[in-house]
């Protein structure tokens, strides 16, 4: 096993895989199991006024293969009075001096937060988050989202709080924004230490066609709530990639939003965060999909050749450009490996119906349906009929050298 020990802003943890503010980061028993199980910090679940939650408060979106690609919540900051939640975080730090704990804080008040900052260092934690990012429920009351989503406030709080606290100050964004890279560098020119994305992307995730009340249901009504799990990492790696590659306001990322696995991981380290947190995926499968990211992680640092996770961290963001610097003489064309095709012909259709009429039906046969065709000299090398093609290695998508362009061009 490679040694995955990660310092994000000074604060060190065996390695770069923290527990999201969010229910499996609710109280000192799970966070202490969490940490046994191989997780290097966790972001305590929001701390504040105690509000209650509605039931229920949870709901899914499935696939035709795989359950819970995308989760939808409504639920508030910590229900449990903040004294207990930072009792239990300074007995876990106590007991955990070398892994990472963080307190994340939402308040109204210079004076809330002044208090709050105060207890959470007497506490020991190592750092603090700002969550200006929940979209549902304490946006309606100008917080969460309702700050994320105004750069200036996103500055004032940011500086009130760097005014006070001695540990790091972590500012978590909201992606229910245009450009994130606005608020990003809010917090940059308040100073500070780094940010962290996503929190949850305002949604309403089914409607119940026979009551015709959205989910989840409470009662007879419901509200839009926040979406996270698989189905939001194009949104994050998107939001971490802008806020990696702008130039001269670049600050320290701590990266979540659907990673699920160590491929995932992987990518947003790529793509720019040097640290990661997760939420959903632990909700679904467990605190033991620890093993898969650290030994994942492990692996494919060892086949590249990396010697710390800093290596990998960033190795995307310059291949991440506008659309006007791509190079239009590069092409690629699709090609069909009869020997797995299954002659199904999604992509005749597709291509015909949906992309650009570039693949004939070949000439069937008594005992087999016709392969399909493909008129390289129309085919605009879209991907659309290898995205849909289901029989692995059937279909590719191979580059053609630029006199073959012309070539095609020229037709
Ligand atoms: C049920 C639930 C409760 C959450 N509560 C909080 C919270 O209290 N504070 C916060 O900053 N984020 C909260 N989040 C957001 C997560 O910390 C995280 O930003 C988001 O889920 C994206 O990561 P994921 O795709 O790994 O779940 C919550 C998410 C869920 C699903």
């Amino acid at each position: 096993m490679k040694n995955l020990e990660t310092s994000f802003l000074g604060i060190s943890s065996p390695n770069p895989f923290w527990l999201s503010s969010a229910p499996p980061a609710n109280s000192a028993e799970q966070v202490m199991r969490a940490f046994d199980a191989g997780w290097g910090g966790a972001v305590w679940k929001t701390i504040g006024k105690p509000t209650p939650n509605v039931s229920s408060r949870l709901s899914a979106l499935d696939s035709s293969n795989s359950k819970m690609i995308g989760l939808n919540n409504i639920e508030l900051i910590s229900d449990r009075p903040a004294e207990v939640n930072l009792r239990e975080m300074a007995e876990v730090k106590k007991k955990y001096p070398k892994h990472a704990l963080i307190a994340s804080l939402m308040v109204e008040t210079e004076e809330e937060w002044k208090d709050l900052i105060r207890r959470s260092e007497e506490a020991g934690c190592d750092g603090i988050e700002l969550n200006f990012g929940c979209p549902h429920g304490m946006c309606e009351r100008g917080m969460g989202s309702a700050v994320g989503q105004e750069p200036k406030v996103v500055e004032k709080i940011t500086q009130l709080v760097k005014g006070v606290a001695r540990i790091p100050v972590i500012v978590k964004l909201t992606p229910n924004i245009t450009d994130i890279t606005v608020p990003a560098e809010a917090a940059f020119r308040a100073g500070a230490d780094a940010v962290s994305l996503i929190n949850t992307i305002k949604s309403i995730i089914h409607v119940d066609i026979d009551t015709f009340i959205p989910y989840p249901i409470v009662g007879n009504k419901s509200t839009n709530g926040g979406y996270c799990g698989p189905a939001v990492k194009p949104i994050a790696l998107q939001m971490i990639g802008a806020i990696a590659r702008k130039k001269g306001s670049q600050l320290p990322i701590s990266g979540m939003g659907g990673i699920s696995n160590w491929r995932d991981a992987v990518e947003f380290l790529l793509m720019g965060a040097s640290n990661l947190q997760v939420c959903t995926a632990v909700m679904h499968y467990g605190y033991r999909i620890i093993e898969d990211l650290t030994q994942g992680l492990s692996d494919y640092m060892t086949e590249k050749g990396f010697q710390s996770v800093s290596e990998i961290v960033g190795k995307a963001v310059s291949n991440y450009t506008n659309w006007e610097s791509l190079d239009l003489d590069y092409k690629v064309v699709a090609k069909i490996h009869e020997q797995h095709c299954i002659r199904c012909n999604l992509c005749v259709v597709s291509c015909n119906d949906g992309g650009h009429q570039c693949i004939d039906l070949g000439p069937k046969s008594k005992e087999e349906r016709g392969t399909p065709i493909v008129r390289e000299v129309d085919c605009v090398g879209c991907n659309l009929c290898m995205l849909v093609c289901p029989s692995p290695g059937a279909i590719t998508m191979d580059k053609i050298s630029s006199q073959d362009v012309r070539h095609t061009i020229a037709h």
